[in-house]
């Protein structure tokens, strides 16, 4: 008996293989290769901690919970002009030097999507459908050209959806970025179990794996040599954002130049809750450290109250924009600080599975329990972290759900806004409704403008200035 076999037979998951016999050779290969990446420790110790401790939530983390302090846009009460102009400028000499590289989290199974295929290959600008992987590729290609430095993009993957990506940014020439400049990699995977602990498995020859979730994305810059080749490239700085939201600015020098004038290890975007119930995550403040409160475990009279102006008191809401140091992703992904680690969270989810008579169930009730490590986890962890504002309407509006909010449909409209909004500062005459918009449809490549100073100066530079009219493109 191999010597994973044997470690899966002490360690009481040994019915992984009661089928192996079975199996042609490539796929017993297979499943021991599967095995063999899973660390049963590990495992158990998160199988007693988190599913057979389903334990009741901790109501102590309110006790000394403050909101976080985060730096305002510089049009908003309390905002510093000035200020953002020196972080912009800061940013702007950091992507000069070439120190910045972007970097997408697009591993996950977007399963509220619905769509067949990675998500960042789904269309979702409002006339010529571009997929989220084009968009970003366009905004980077854009600061590449502005900057005068290409700006690497790294990209997180799965394995169950890796080579598919691979092949769109192929057959799309890589969006005209230069091919060497985009280095894809795998995130881990972790084992889904039932209630008892035991390993699942998919059929005889699967197990059933799942991603290990967006914070896996730091083991795996670090274990997939990301942080090496950052490091041989002289980058330091990096932009990270999820395959989710074409709104986001993938390259924000002002955001860059706060995180590296505070000499942030981990800094944040925020953007004021919309309302007290509104299911994000919230910055907050706890012993002097900075994390996120998911909305489930902040408190209702928490979520409720409000400060002396009669804001929303907890206000800080997390949209998943964030920079990295690199020397923090290493610190964290390489696990060599055992003071640093991210915590798993538990997901009660519908996994089919073959048991071990054979048959195959399909639920339709949660059944398994995912094990998933979170970003924003990161933060308490981090030297001066920074939270500064953004607006929605600028940097947030993304696609997770096939129909209704936050659906392609509400993403292509807050796109449309974005690029009316452009318009008008341009001075081009143009009704819009009261959520501002336009009776027309059109479109504004990244290459033609990323901000509304940039779209400004392309308008005024045509020659013949096009009326805008259903289906234009500007590009
Ligand atoms: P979501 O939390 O929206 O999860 O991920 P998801 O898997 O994409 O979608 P659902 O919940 O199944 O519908 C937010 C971002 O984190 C990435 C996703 O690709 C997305 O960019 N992510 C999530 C990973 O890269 N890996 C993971 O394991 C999970």
């Amino acid at each position: 008996m191999s010597k994973t076999r044997e470690y899966f037979e002490n360690n009481g998951q040994g019915h992984v293989f009661t089928f192996f016999d079975e199996l042609t050779e490539p796929e017993q290969e297979n499943l021991l290769k599967q095995a063999s990446d899973i660390d049963l420790e590990e495992l158990s110790g998160l199988v007693s901690s988190l599913v057979q401790n389903t334990g009741s939530k901790n109501d102590s983390i309110a006790d000394s919970l403050e909101p976080a302090e985060f730096t305002p846009l510089p049009n908003s009460d309390g905002g510093n002009p000035s200020l953002w102009i020196e972080a912009r400028e800061k940013g702007e000499a950091a992507l000069r030097a070439g120190r910045v590289a972007a970097f997408t989290v697009a591993g996950g199974q977007g399963t509220r999507l619905g769509y067949d295929g990675p998500k960042g290959t789904f269309g979702v600008t409002p006339v010529l459908k571009k997929s989220l992987f084009q968009v970003f590729a366009e905004k980077i290609l854009a600061s590449s050209r502005i900057f005068g430095r290409p700006v690497p993009w790294f990209i997180l993957t799965s394995v169950i959806n890796h080579d598919q990506t691979v092949a769109f940014f192929k057959e799309n020439d890589f969006f005209g970025l230069p091919e060497d400049r985009v280095h894809f990699f795998s995130q881990g995977l972790m084992p889904a179990v039932d209630a008892d602990g035991k390993i699942l498995m998919s059929n005889k020859g699967q197990i059933a794996l799942s991603p290990d979730g967006h914070g896996g994305s730091l083991r795996a810059l670090v274990r997939s040599g990301a942080v090496r080749q950052m490091e041989a490239d002289g980058i330091d700085t990096i932009s990270y954002f999820q395959v989710d939201n074409p709104l986001v600015r993938c390259i924000d020098p002002a955001f860059i130049g706060f995180h590296l004038m505070n000499d942030s290890e981990l800094s944040s975007k925020m953007v004021p809750k919309a309302y007290p119930e509104e299911k994000v995550g919230v910055f907050c403040q706890q012993n002097g450290q900075a994390l996120v409160v998911e909305y489930s475990d902040l408190p209702e009279r928490l979520a409720q109250e409000r400060d002396d102006s009669g804001e929303i008191k907890f206000r800080a809401g997390s949209i998943a924009i964030h920079i990295f140091d690199r020397n923090f992703v290493d610190r964290l992904g390489s696990g060599r600080d055992e003071s640093a680690k991210l915590p798993f969270h538990l997901a009660h989810k519908k996994v089919p599975f073959i048991d071990e008579s054979g048959s195959i169930h399909e639920p339709t009730e949660p059944n398994a329990y995912k094990f998933e490590m979170f970003v924003f986890d990161a933060l308490p962890f981090a030297a001066n972290p920074v939270i500064i504002e953004t607006s929605r309407a600028n940097d947030f509006s993304p696609v997770k759900n096939a129909t209704g909010v936050d659906s392609v449909e509400t993403s292509s409209a807050d796109q449309l806004r974005q690029f009316a909004r452009w318009a008008k500062e341009a001075g081009i005459a143009l009704e819009t409704d009261d959520t501002g918009l336009p009776p027309v449809t059109f479109e504004v490549s990244p290459l033609f403008g990323d901000t509304p100073g940039r779209f400004i100066s392309s308008w005024n530079a045509l020659e013949h200035k096009p009326e805008l009219t259903d289906g234009l493109v500007l590009v």
